[in-house]
């Protein structure tokens, strides 16, 4: 597929997609949804790729879900969009490795629940957060109203999406909306070498952990601490586990 938004580049086990279109601030349109699905289809049966990064090319990460073309829709028409939208976002959230939004400027509405299904978001201290459907008279469509409250708890998630609201990446932080901030010309340096460390596992454990995490976080705790454990045993059949701990014992680096 000839891609028009999306900019790949995927080097030394990292693969970095930029949104760019910028002249709409990387909004959120039909084909965006198209191309990024095309993506994750090529992207989820490598074995090669172990970390994810997404960011925003521009001063916005992504301002929203595309205006000018919610503007036309009728009501069956918005309801695709948005399950296109929370399919898309599911899967992205499912991923079997970690993603990591590298977040460069507006993430609003849709970018903001974009940023959301990844698992974590490292942000420029310029960024700026928030979920201002309600300034257009509507509610969010890309799951913020599940989302934001499961990640900042549900008085931020009320707050934000009632308010409409735009908050520093200061404040993003302090909600736990945001895991870091940098400097704006060290966002990317500093998300590359998170995502180069992330990527130098060579186990099972990061997948597995972030599998269990997500999928522990809608399950009983008895049910999820079980799952735990049947993938702690699991993972004595893993060479690589065996590596790691004789590694340390034998006050060496691991070789994965
Ligand atoms: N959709 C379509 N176009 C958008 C857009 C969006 N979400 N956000 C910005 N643009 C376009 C603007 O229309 C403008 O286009 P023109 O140059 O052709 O006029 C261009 O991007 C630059 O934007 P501004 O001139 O507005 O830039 P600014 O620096 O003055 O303001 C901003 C930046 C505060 C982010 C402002 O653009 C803004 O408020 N954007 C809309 C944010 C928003 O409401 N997002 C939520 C969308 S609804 C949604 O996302 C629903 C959902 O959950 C599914």
């Amino acid at each position: 597929m000839n891609y028009e938004i999306l900019k790949i580049n995927i080097a030394d086990r990292v693969a970095v997609v930029t949104i760019s279109r910028p002249s709409a601030l990387n909004a959120l349109n039909t084909n965006f949804f198209k191309e990024f699905n095309h993506f994750l289809d090529d992207l989820e049966p490598r074995e090669d790729v172990k970390v994810l990064v997404i960011t925003g090319e521009g001063k916005a990460f992504v301002a929203g879900a595309d205006i000018a073309e919610m503007v036309h829709m009728n009501s069956d028409e918005g309801y695709a969009f948005s399950t296109f939208g929370q399919r898309t976002f599911d899967r992205l959230e499912q991923l079997r490795i970690p993603v990591i939004a590298a977040v460069n400027g507006y993430a609003l509405g849709g970018g903001c629940e974009l940023a959301m299904a990844c698992d974590f978001r490292i942000a420029s201290k310029l960024a700026k957060f928030g979920q201002p459907e309600m300034n257009l008279g509507m509610i969010p469509g890309y799951a913020a109203t599940q989302r934001l409250s499961r990640i900042a708890g549900i008085g931020n998630a009320l707050y934000l999406i009632l308010t409409a609201d735009t908050i520093s990446a200061d404040d993003a932080l302090r909600i736990g909306l945001v895991q870091k901030l940098t400097e704006p010309e060290m966002l990317m340096e500093e998300v590359m070498k998170l995502a180069s460390k992330i990527a130098a596992n060579g186990s099972q454990a990061v997948p597995t952990s972030k599998r269990i995490i997500r999928t522990g976080i809608s399950m009983g705790f008895q049910e999820a601490s079980e799952m735990e454990a049947v993938e702690f045993g699991k993972q004595f059949n893993d060479e690589a586990t065996k590596e790691g701990m004789k590694a340390f014992l034998e006050k060496r680096k691991p070789t994965w």
